[in-house]
């Protein structure tokens, strides 16, 4: 089987959830510990062997595409002083000439025409996307898990997880056919299904492996959740020739896209740090002293 090489990155949302912070700065690039979140995606897919990386962006995004490029005056000064692990970090994350590709996403119109943009540059049977407000704590990168377990007979695969019933209308949904180990065989999904009209709890991930045909779906897909042209609607309109597989990936997510989920990452990245963890957890005990409901009030 062809190895997946490609991974789109959809960049090109607002971020009005973190407006003021975002009015300039790409919500991708918003920090936690200490590398924005579109380093931890491209890492992830580094790690599962992508070597394509396709980043649909639109204005205001610059900051990505700097990012990912050298910065030799920065890089000098640094070696200059002798800050070799600065520099190593640095070099670490730069992707090498051609490997990466920045597209325009002119106008909002959702994430299926997000990818639906990338198409010309897609030549594999499958590939990989990842969403990187999505993110993974793993000890084996999440798309990795993915890739590792893919076969051209699970056609798409979504990375899922199970939510609160209240919470399903804020994902893609899979009504589920069968249970195979850390796969599940859906019948049906349903993007941001209300509370009624959802088929279950399994929900999807911004982890994706996707058949290239998808993108003869999204060409004549009409707008569906929030007037969007929807990724999941055409992955629904592919069941009856590709199947669709949920892969119950090792890890915990976060969703950054919201602040509670931001702030959360921050927390549970910063403890896996050594040198950050023991100060950290002795400094917080002071906003969760133990027993805080059972207090008296002061007199
Ligand atoms: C997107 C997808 C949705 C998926 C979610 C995961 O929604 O459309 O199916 O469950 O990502 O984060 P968004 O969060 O962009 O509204």
């Amino acid at each position: 089987m062809k190895k997946i090489k490609t991974c789109i990155f959809p960049v090109a949302g607002l971020g009005s959830r973190f407006l003021p912070a975002t009015k300039s700065i790409p919500k991708e690039m918003l920090v936690v510990v200490d590398k924005p979140l579109i380093q931890y995606a491209v890492e992830e897919a580094k790690a599962a062997g992508i070597e394509r990386f396709i980043f649909v962006t639109s204005q205001g995004k610059s900051a990505i595409e700097d990012h990912f490029d050298s910065s030799p005056v920065l890089e000098e000064t640094l070696k200059k002083r002798g800050k070799v692990a600065e520099v190593e970090r640095l070099e670490a994350l730069r992707l090498d000439p051609g490997q990466a590709v920045y597209i325009r996403q002119h106008a909002p119109l959702g994430l299926g025409h997000a990818v639906l943009c990338a198409q010309h540059l897609v030549n594999e049977d499958a590939f990989a996307l990842i969403l990187a407000d999505d993110l993974v704590l793993a000890d084996e990168p999440c798309l990795q898990q993915m890739i590792q377990e893919y076969t051209p007979q699970d056609g798409n695969m979504v990375g899922v997880m199970e939510v609160p019933m209240e919470q399903t209308h804020r994902y893609g949904i899979l009504d589920v056919l069968q249970h195979k180990g850390k796969k599940v065989l859906a019948q049906e999904v349903i993007e941001k299904p209300s509370l009624e009209k959802s088929p279950s709890n399994i929900a999807i991930i911004g982890r994706y492996i996707l058949n290239q045909s998808i993108f003869n779906y999204l060409q004549n897909q009409i707008p569906g959740a929030g007037g969007e042209i929807q990724l999941t609607d055409a992955i629904q309109a592919m069941l009856k020739k590709v199947p669709l597989c949920g892969y119950r990936y090792k890890g915990h997510r976060f969703d950054c896209g919201t602040k509670e989920g931001w702030l959360e990452a921050n927390l549970a990245f910063a403890l896996e740090q050594p040198d950050l963890r023991i100060n950290l957890q002795k400094n917080l005990q002071q906003y969760f002293p133990l027993n805080s409901g059972n207090q008296k009030e002061c007199a």
